[in-house]
């Protein structure tokens, strides 16, 4: 795959991006903890479900509109929270929020992402959502919220499954660090990705722009993920935390990591609008069940209550309709969009959204079903 017009999926864009970025950017993107069965099984679980079609329905008009956070989104699957996309290309969060916006559906930034808050919405006039980690520095959490509503973000997300980082062993031995170091090692699979390193000594921006005025923790030395996270994330966090963002912010709110119907209650119960079902891309706690696999215990449990959303794994419209048929109310992207980013910048992120949408609308008129609202437990069964 040498250029993006010769990708056909989310795949050849992967194989596209590992060519394009040094080994320790691609691999932080691609890797998982431990053993990555978690990883692996977030796409595998997948083929377990098995669509059932419903013919001679018309098909003429596809409508992919859904509702989430209080709005409209021309797509059911939006872009995930992550972290850093300086390291993939140098047009970073922005080149990403600007294609989101193209395409009708929510950017969400991280708390560690290398664009800020309020440049983001600078950027677009899109659909945006911040995506928080409390930090050991709680002040920095009231200032979110703050700074959350100064700059009118369409909702709020509390990722709960980092109180300290995952084992990536891929970082270790890629000696994957922020900003990139220049080891021998490293210095060589910068000189194999001549572009890819031209950006770097020319947008040599590498800093986490949302907390790097009070935690300055990077801007001494270049800290592998790891190091970062257990240094400054707080481990202390609690449900009663969680309530009191929820009052603070008083607008859409997302808890982001959860898997179970016990917690999807508790979430309930703590007045969240939604859940994101997630095992962090597989990067947190390996073992753990694949997204997909949950969401029908998950929506038992709370109901039409709680929009849910269902995260990891997603690399074809397939496995997007498989989550709605199952109860989910939308799916969110990570690595399928960070793969477009690597391998092509804002183009890059738009092809992925754009094979996304084609393969939606197509299976979707394969299935008989012409309006999302349409996709139920009837056309799925577990195989
Ligand atoms: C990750 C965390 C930091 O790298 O979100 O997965």
């Amino acid at each position: 795959m040498s250029t993006l017009s010769r990708c056909n999926n989310v795949n050849d864009l992967r194989k596209l991006a590992k060519r394009r970025l040094p080994r320790a950017m691609f691999h932080y993107i691609d890797g998982g903890a431990d053993d990555e069965v978690t990883l692996r099984r977030n796409t595998v679980a997948f083929e377990d479900y098995e669509l059932q079609p419903s013919f001679l329905n018309p098909v003429d008009q596809i409508n992919t509109r859904i509702n989430l956070f209080r709005k409209e989104l021309h797509i059911p699957f939006f872009i995930a929270p992550t972290g850093m996309s300086r390291l993939f290309h140098h047009t970073k969060e922005n080149a990403v929020a600007r294609a989101a916006a193209k395409f009708g559906t929510v950017y969400t930034l991280s708390t560690m992402g290398t664009a800020s808050l309020e440049e983001i919405a600078e950027e677009t006039d899109g659909l945006k959502m911040f995506q928080i980690y409390i930090l050991k520095d709680r002040g920095l959490t009231k200032e979110f919220v703050s700074r959350c509503k100064a700059a009118n973000y369409d909702a709020l997300c509390l990722t709960v499954d980092v109180p300290l980082a995952g084992n990536r062993e891929r970082d270790k031995v890629t000696g994957m660090t922020m900003p990139p170091r220049f080891t021998l090692k490293s210095l060589f699979s910068f000189a194999m990705h001549p572009r890819w390193s031209f950006n770097l000594l020319v947008h040599p921006d590498f800093r986490l722009a949302n907390v790097v005025h009070r935690v300055d923790a990077l801007s001494n030395s270049p800290m592998s993920l790891i190091e970062y996270v257990n240094s400054q994330f707080d481990r202390t966090v609690s449900w009663e935390d969680v309530a009191w963002l929820i009052q603070e912010w008083n607008g859409p709110f997302v808890i982001k990591g959860l898997l179970t119907a016990d917690d999807a209650i508790k979430a309930k119960d703590v007045g969240a609008s939604a859940i994101m079902i997630s095992n962090h891309g597989g990067r947190q706690l390996d073992g753990t069940p694949a997204p997909i696999d949950c969401i029908s215990s998950m929506r038992e449990a709370v109901g039409n209550d709680l929009e849910l959303i269902v995260d990891g794994g997603i690399r074809r419209g397939t496995h997007i309709i498989k989550a709605l048929a199952l109860g989910a109310d939308a799916v969110s992207i990570g690595k399928a969009y960070l793969y477009g980013l690597a391998a092509g910048g804002q183009k890059g992120v738009e092809l992925a959204l754009q094979m996304l949408r084609n393969e939606l609308e197509r299976d979707m008129a394969l299935l008989g079903v012409s309006s999302i609202k349409q996709l139920s437990s009837k056309y799925i069964r577990k195989r």
